[in-house]
């Protein structure tokens, strides 16, 4: 039987869902820290609406989400796990199922909860066991209903921001000894939820989520193509180093290219800039990181690709380009099973708040109304004449 191809949309549980008051990424939001004063409550108010975004994902022909457990929900204190709320993602999950829609299910994005924050988060070596402890009980709890599962994601972006850029918590800068204790622990927690997961589900496909940049040298000289290689080493390559062995797939999130300067300088080439955070518009950048893990002899699933609104880009045509990007890389044979549109609803996009807006669906946050956009009817189109 061939295997299907998973087409989905991915969604975080802080930026959706609302109500997430116990993790430090409310804390910070409560300090003034998010550009257009917004925050993430009620968002679009994923916790209950979370039947209706189901059906507007399986409307677009999709048979995938990855989706987040909010670990602060499940488990507020250190000791004890809250019977309704891992009752709630039951329910989440059992409406994907019912849809015949695959989960994809992330056990940490970016949020911590408050009594872990207060104990100085991922630096702490206690974490691993915490992390543990929390992915033993999720194993317990929904390995009978998922297959696919992403530990953490994007520890590099979590900890680059968080450790040596002070943009977001815990708000540290240039601390590289907290990034590096933050950096093995991470490792670490992923090896030990690698496990765990394995030893509840026999058939479990246990990955990371990914962050990858394609980097090219501003100029093309000496320094700028050493700076490609320390960026690239730190930003690509070191932890994916370290969690190889622990890996069944490689789950990447692919948005743009950077030129690099030395020492350290970020620059979209001029005339690509998607207009904001340095970006560049370069969906064929995708391709290029797609050949360059399948070095690794491990399944890809694109895990997030996608671009906001206020983009010099129309989203749909950027989902097009990578869909393209996506067919190239399966004429080339390379072992792609899965691409998730980031995202399927707009969100709290975190330190920039609700005005950049990722969705596939047009979210009103004074009524809740959903509203597909034409990036989702685009997106639809594609799935249904791709034919995989
Ligand atoms: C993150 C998402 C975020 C998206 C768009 C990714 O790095 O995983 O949480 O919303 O990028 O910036």
């Amino acid at each position: 039987m061939k295997k299907r191809f998973l087409w989905g949309a991915a969604t975080s549980a802080h930026q959706v869902e609302g109500g997430n008051f116990n993790n430090d990424w409310w804390e910070f939001e409560q300090s003034g820290n998010i550009a257009d004063g917004s925050s993430s409550h009620p968002s679009c108010d994923h916790y209950r609406y979370f039947q209706q975004d189901i059906d507007n994902l399986a409307s677009l022909g999709c048979n995938a989400y990855r989706f987040s457990i909010e670990w602060s929900r499940v488990q507020p204190d250190p000791h004890t796990f809250a019977y309704s709320e891992i009752d709630h993602y039951h329910d989440v999950l059992t409406g994907l199922l019912d849809r015949q829609i695959e989960p994809v299910l992330t056990l940490h994005h970016f949020t911590n909860p408050l009594w872990l924050a207060k104990i100085g988060g991922w630096e702490n070596p206690s974490v691993v066991d915490s992390f543990g402890r929390y992915v033993q009980r999720m194993v317990d709890e929904y390995s009978d209903k998922v297959k696919w599962w992403v530990t953490i994601n994007e520890p590099n972006v979590f900890l680059i921001l968080g450790y040596l850029l002070k943009y977001w918590p815990p708000q540290k800068r240039r601390n590289f000894v907290s990034l590096f204790k933050s950096f093995k622990n991470m490792v670490a927690a992923h090896k030990l939820a690698y496990q765990i997961i394995h030893t509840g589900s026999s058939e479990a496909k246990v990955s990371i989520a990914h962050h990858m940049s394609v980097l090219d040298p501003w100029r093309d000289n000496i320094l700028d193509h050493g700076a490609v290689k320390l960026y690239d080493w730190c930003w690509n390559q070191a932890l994916l180093n370290k969690v190889l062995t622990h890996l069944d797939y490689i789950g990447v999130n692919y948005y743009t290219r950077q030129r690099v300067a030395f020492p350290l300088r970020l620059f979209p080439t001029p005339g690509r800039e998607a207009g904001f955070a340095q970006w560049e518009i370069c969906p064929e950048g995708l391709l290029r990181v797609l050949r360059r893990l399948s070095r690794h002899k491990l399944p890809l699933v694109i895990t997030e690709f996608g671009m906001p609104q206020q983009a010099n880009i129309s989203a749909g045509q950027y989902l097009e380009e990578g869909i393209m990007m996506v067919r190239k890389a399966i004429a080339e044979h390379i072992d792609l099973r899965g691409f998730f549109y980031w995202s399927l609803l707009d969100n709290f996009e975190w330190r920039e708040g609700l005005s950049y807006r990722f969705g596939l669906y047009e979210v009103n946050y004074q009524t809740q109304k959903r509203q597909i956009r034409k990036v989702g009817e685009r997106y639809k189109k594609l799935i249904e004449d791709f034919n995989i």
